[in-house]
């Protein structure tokens, strides 16, 4: 019993001394965020490396049977941020500086219907298959000035591994579309029902 609580304090510690570490690398400009952006000195956005540790908000998809077998990106749009920007949202719904934004394309499995749908234990429909790209919005209201405070980065629309680093893209490639068409802050949040919490159960 006394070794687990020790083993536990440590583990403790030990994530404390983690967390603040990273948020100490991470920047003095991005308070509300955890796992904030990393840039190089070329101004290059590292590749986010632990976004699948962060809250998951929602999988559009536009698979190739609905769009004449043309679709941009037939995957499911895997959309991801850091826990702390989510926890910034829900309480004040902006989105804080630093926010990152992942969306991992993910495969359709192969249909067998012509519509690109498969059968499987629960039913008919489409399913994940292996992750197939990587596009990241990133939000800093000084360095992207330009493009209304978001910058756009792609990592690459094929297996993994992705690249390791992203030039901005020309606002042209990502940053009109948000802009015409993503009404909250560039961001399609009508899409992430996620956030929005969950009532408080009523006492059983
Ligand atoms: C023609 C319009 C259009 C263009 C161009 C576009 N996007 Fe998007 N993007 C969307 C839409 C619509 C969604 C939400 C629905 C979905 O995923 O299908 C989205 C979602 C996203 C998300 C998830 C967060 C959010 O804002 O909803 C990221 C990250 C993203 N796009 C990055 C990029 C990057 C990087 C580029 C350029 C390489 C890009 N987008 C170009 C329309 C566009």
């Amino acid at each position: 019993m006394q070794t687990n609580k020790l083993i536990c304090r440590l583990g403790a510690i030990g994530s404390l001394a983690i967390v603040s570490f990273t948020s100490t690398i991470v920047s003095a400009d991005y308070p509300n965020v955890e796992s904030g952006p990393v840039f190089d000195e070329r101004g290059r956005l590292l590749q986010p490396s632990n976004f699948r540790e962060g809250v998951f908000i929602g999988a559009p998809l536009t698979p190739h049977a609905l769009n004449d077998g043309k679709a941009g990106f037939p995957e499911f749009h895997n959309v991801y941020v850091d826990r702390a920007a989510y926890r910034h949202f829900q309480r004040t719904g902006e989105w804080p500086e630093g926010t990152v934004l992942v969306k991992e394309l993910q495969l359709v499995k192969k249909g067998t219907f012509d519509d690109g749908s498969r059968l499987e234990a629960s039913g008919r429909g489409y399913f994940p298959d292996e992750p197939n790209g990587l596009d990241v919005s990133v939000k800093d209201s000084r360095r992207f000035a330009a493009t209304d405070g978001w910058g756009f980065f792609n990592f690459g629309h094929h297996a993994p591994p992705y690249a390791s680093a992203a030039e901005v893209a020309p606002a042209e490639a990502c940053a009109a579309c948000h802009q015409a068409n993503a009404h909250d802050d560039m961001v399609f949040s009508d899409f992430y029902r996620q956030l929005t919490p969950l009532p408080t159960p009523a006492m059983p």
